[in-house]
């Protein structure tokens, strides 16, 4: 199988900045002489994620995930090694020979890149249709309707998706995209997904179109609106998922709010794609939607990249009150904190900046409580002063969004607060929160069982996907180096100019042999690759297996003092001398043996003398 050739992968890293490339996708801090960032890997509330420029790697010290920049986009958007190397070359303007990539990668990127392609053609379409096209007359009217004008269309691209099914394979046809295409990108859907020559039909008919962004700004998916009640299906339906959209992870509107929400150091969340639009329009641009279903946890972590903090700008009927409970019991989780927008009943904040405006939506979302506040405002009034029953059995439900909110400080400000407020004694409170917080451990660790039982499965089932690159073999165990050592030699072999050419100006030492954990140490000395470039030594580690590739990135993100001339010596005598320690225990466990005769007892006895005074002269 061909594959991506070294010299091209460090083609690729060398015109790739890993800080450059990460801080595309999510805001980093300095930190000293690195970068760092909340881990995207794992759910955490203080940042881990550590970017070192000098080395071109990043490494979690949460997680202990690492790598490069290849590594990062393979892990960051779910990509196998070529797909990644490609995307950055491509981002490089690298060229990468079509034979270099074998079959099955090139269907993959292809696959994507056509669903972008088709994505971005029919958004072109369906806007140019809106406005041109007879047939969205109706859409025309709609638009107008509610107010949203040609600026606002144009911004957001809405389309009209025509109803008529010829119109849209005609399209398709002249476009060049096979109907598989189209239902591979969520446009189409077969009659009979198990008679495809039984045809297809185009999903969205006759509905205002919404193009769905992803938070670079490329098209991955729609959202079709009715133009009228009495039309068959849903109010608003979304594209199925597909390879590049997954609606647990997506927010509508996140292209554009994602540097007005840095600068805000707040986000707006609304229920509605046309919510977010008024909003934005209104000129308060740090808003978005998620699609109609339920907030998840990799929402909760992507909105965690941008801010700590959101406005929840919900209906405030029973439903909308309801919808923000379950959203605050995803975000609370994930160290965010959670306010309530408290629009006048019945209203949305559509509805509610045509009827007052874009200053007084300002005043509600600045007023926003925050979420307990907001409960016990709500809940507080209907509570009789007199019923402390009723008052305790309220904290109880409160006690169970509290033992949400892991941040013990504010966990505990939040206690005294409803204790206050609620007029019931703390002790019982925190009880309450006590016993809930330990049902959500409990909840956890379950998941968790479960969760590690599914990729255990997951892992078994893609096992060889990776073996074509781990073939040259490995130490065969996981898990860091022990030896402190074999660690230090490794590193200044790695980043070392100097030192390296000392060192290597000499074999291997034979003793390595004898010790453990020098395997990776050994292909490490026998590399061909220079320190001083940060490519070239990740393109040297995309030689080695996984394992090896991990190790050293989390060797290369350790904290160190600089390397002092003569370390790379002392860890040599102390890995001399262990091989020679160890070459004795080893004669002395055969000297212990009961059926050993008297010159073996001699020779045995010799050698440990000679490697005793070896040791005595290293
Ligand atoms: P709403 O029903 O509250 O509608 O749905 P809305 O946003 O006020 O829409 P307009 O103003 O009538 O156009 C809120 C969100 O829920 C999703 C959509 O994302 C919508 O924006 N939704 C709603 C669906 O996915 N399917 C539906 O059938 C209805
Ligand atoms: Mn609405």
């Amino acid at each position: 199988m061909a594959i991506i050739g070294p010299e091209t992968i460090q083609k690729i890293l060398d015109a790739t900045d890993i800080v450059e490339l990460i801080e595309g996708y999510f805001p980093l801090k300095r930190a000293s002489s690195n970068w760092i960032a909340l881990c995207p890997f794992h759910n955490e509330k203080t940042p881990s994620f550590n970017i070192n420029p000098a080395r071109q790697i990043f490494h979690c010290f949460g997680c202990t995930t690492s790598g490069d920049a290849i590594k990062f986009l393979m892990l960051y958007e779910n990509l196998t090694f070529p797909d990644a190397a490609r995307k950055l070359a491509d981002r490089a303007n690298i060229p990468i020979q079509e034979e270099e990539l074998d079959p099955a990668a090139r269907a993959r990127i292809k696959g994507r890149a056509d669903i972008l392609r088709l994505q971005k053609a029919a958004t072109d379409w369906y806007h140019r249709l809106l406005f041109k096209h007879p047939v969205a007359q109706a859409a025309r009217e709609y638009l107008k309707s509610r107010g949203l004008s040609m600026d606002t269309s144009r911004l957001w691209k809405f389309g009209y998706a025509p109803e008529h099914q010829g119109m849209f394979f005609d399209w398709a046809k002249d476009e060049g995209f096979r109907i598989a295409q189209l239902v591979d990108g969520g446009l189409a859907k077969w009659r009979d997904e198990d008679y495809p020559e039984r045809g297809a039909y185009s999903f969205f008919r006759h509905r205002l179109m919404f193009p769905v962004n992803n938070d670079m700004g490329e098209t991955i998916a729609f959202s079709g609106r009715v133009l009228s009640p009495d039309q068959p299906g849903g109010k608003y339906i979304n594209s199925p998922e597909t390879v590049i959209f997954s609606k647990s992870k997506t927010f509508f509107g996140l292209d554009k709010a994602k540097r007005p929400i840095l600068k805000a150091k707040q986000g707006i969340i609304c229920e509605g794609q046309l919510d977010v639009i008024a909003v934005h329009t209104a000129g308060i641009e740090n808003v978005v939607a998620g699609l109609g279903t339920a907030f998840t946890e990799d929402h909760a972590r992507v909105l965690k990249r941008h801010t700590d903090e959101v406005v929840l700008c919900y209906d405030s009927d029973t439903a909308g009150i309801a919808a923000a409970r379950k959203t605050f019991r995803v975000l609370a989780p994930a160290g965010m904190m959670v306010r309530l927008a408290q629009l006048p009943p019945g209203e949305d904040p559509d509805s509610f900046l045509a009827a007052q405006g874009a200053d007084a939506l300002s005043t509600v979302i600045a007023e926003a409580p925050e979420f307990f506040d907001y409960q016990i405002d709500r809940n507080g009034g209907q509570l009789s002063t007199t019923d402390l029953r009723e008052r305790l059995n309220f904290a109880k439900e409160l006690a169970a969004d509290i033992a949400l909110v892991e941040d013990k400080m504010l966990q505990d400000a939040l206690i005294s607060r409803v204790t206050v407020r609620l007029g019931v004694s703390e002790e019982e409170l925190r009880k309450h929160v006590r016993n809930a917080a330990n049902a959500v451990v409990r909840a956890e660790k379950s998941k968790r069982r479960r969760e590690a039982a599914s990729q255990a499965r997951e892992q078994k089932s893609s096992n060889g996907a990776d073996s074509n690159r781990s073939e040259n073999g490995g130490s065969g165990e996981g898990g860091p180096i022990q030896n402190r050592s074999i660690r230090l030699l490794c590193r200044i072999l790695l980043t070392d100019p100097e030192r390296r050419s000392e060192l290597t100006a000499h074999a291997v030492p034979e003793f390595f042999r004898d010790i453990p954990e020098t395997e990776l140490l050994t292909r490490i000395w026998k590399g061909d690759f220079d320190p001083a470039q940060a490519a070239s030594v990740n393109a040297f580690c995309n030689t080695l297996p996984e394992i090896e590739r991990n190790e050293i990135t989390r060797l290369l993100s350790e904290e160190q003092a600089r390397a002092q001339e003569t370390l790379a010596q002392e860890c040599l005598v102390a890995l001399r001398k262990q091989a020679i320690q160890t070459r004795m225990e080893v004669i002395k466990s055969a000297m212990g043996a009961p059926s050993i005769s008297p010159e073996q007892v001699a020779d045995y006895t010799k050698q440990l003398l000679d490697l005793r005074a070896q040791l005595h002269d290293v």
